[in-house]
């Protein structure tokens, strides 16, 4: 079943000369616990997909639906806790604090909503992520590869069913990449995740269980699928 479908969804910026039409009727359907991978040239519209799909923008025309229930007739209120709880993001900036340490920055989503924090759950994310020695340090002190850990634990921190990465290995070499994308592959299966990974790298999609290629704001047709 789809925990996540999208019909028609189109996305404009600007307008008159500087019209951009970054999504044409763009049709996806996710299943829940698949790992998709989205593949397109820069400028195709990858990041706008996962600006849409995260709450963060509403689209110019389609639906998205989300566990059946359309995000965009939701008001901003109800899509500030859509974001908060149903979805986990992770950005190409990684937008880590830089005064706060690891464990306080997987945790900052939790702080802006009323719940408990469960620090079970987050001290066993924080040991699935290999980042139990590095608890008290700050961003600065960490390597590239385990800033982007950081980044991977704050998206996972509200127990989302569902996280969308934006080329979350692209800063790293290839070897730190492989590794970050096993990490945030087997975690996101260890706590039952919906994932969906935004990548120009060819290495990375190989490991999702299904690729979607965009071109121009499209789903690009394969030729030789029959
Ligand atoms: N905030 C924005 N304002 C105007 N144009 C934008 C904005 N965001 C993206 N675009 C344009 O939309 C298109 C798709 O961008 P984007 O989704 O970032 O592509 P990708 O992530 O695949 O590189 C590009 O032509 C880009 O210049
Ligand atoms: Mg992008």
């Amino acid at each position: 079943m789809a925990i996540l479908e999208t019909k028609n969804l189109c996305k404009i910026y600007g307008n008159k000369d500087t019209k951009i039409e970054a999504l044409r009727n763009l049709n996806i359907s996710i299943n829940k616990g698949e790992f998709v991978a989205i593949i397109g040239p820069s400028g195709s519209g990858k990041s706008t997909i996962l600006h849409l799909l995260g709450g963060i923008e509403r689209p110019n025309g389609g639906t998205i639906n989300v566990n059946n229930i359309d995000i965009n007739t939701l008001s901003d209120k109800q899509l500030a806790k859509y974001r908060r709880t149903e979805v986990g993001v992770v950005f190409q900036q990684l937008n880590l604090m830089p005064m706060l340490n690891v464990k306080e920055n997987i945790e900052l989503p939790l702080m802006m909503g009323e719940e408990n924090i469960d620090q079970d759950y987050i001290n066993e994310l924080i040991n699935t992520l290999g980042l139990d020695k590095r608890k008290n340090h700050l961003p600065s002190q960490l390597s590239g590869g385990q800033q982007q850990r950081v980044a991977i634990g704050r998206a996972l921190a509200a127990k989302p069913s569902i996280i969308l990465a934006d080329e979350p290995t692209g800063n790293l070499d290839s070897k730190t990449a492989q590794e970050v994308m096993e990490l945030l592959k087997m975690s996101s299966k260890k706590f039952n995740q919906t994932l969906l990974v935004i990548t120009h790298d060819e290495n990375i999609a190989k490991k999702a269980d299904r690729v979607i290629h965009i071109v121009d704001g499209e789903i690009k047709k394969l030729e030789n699928n029959i």
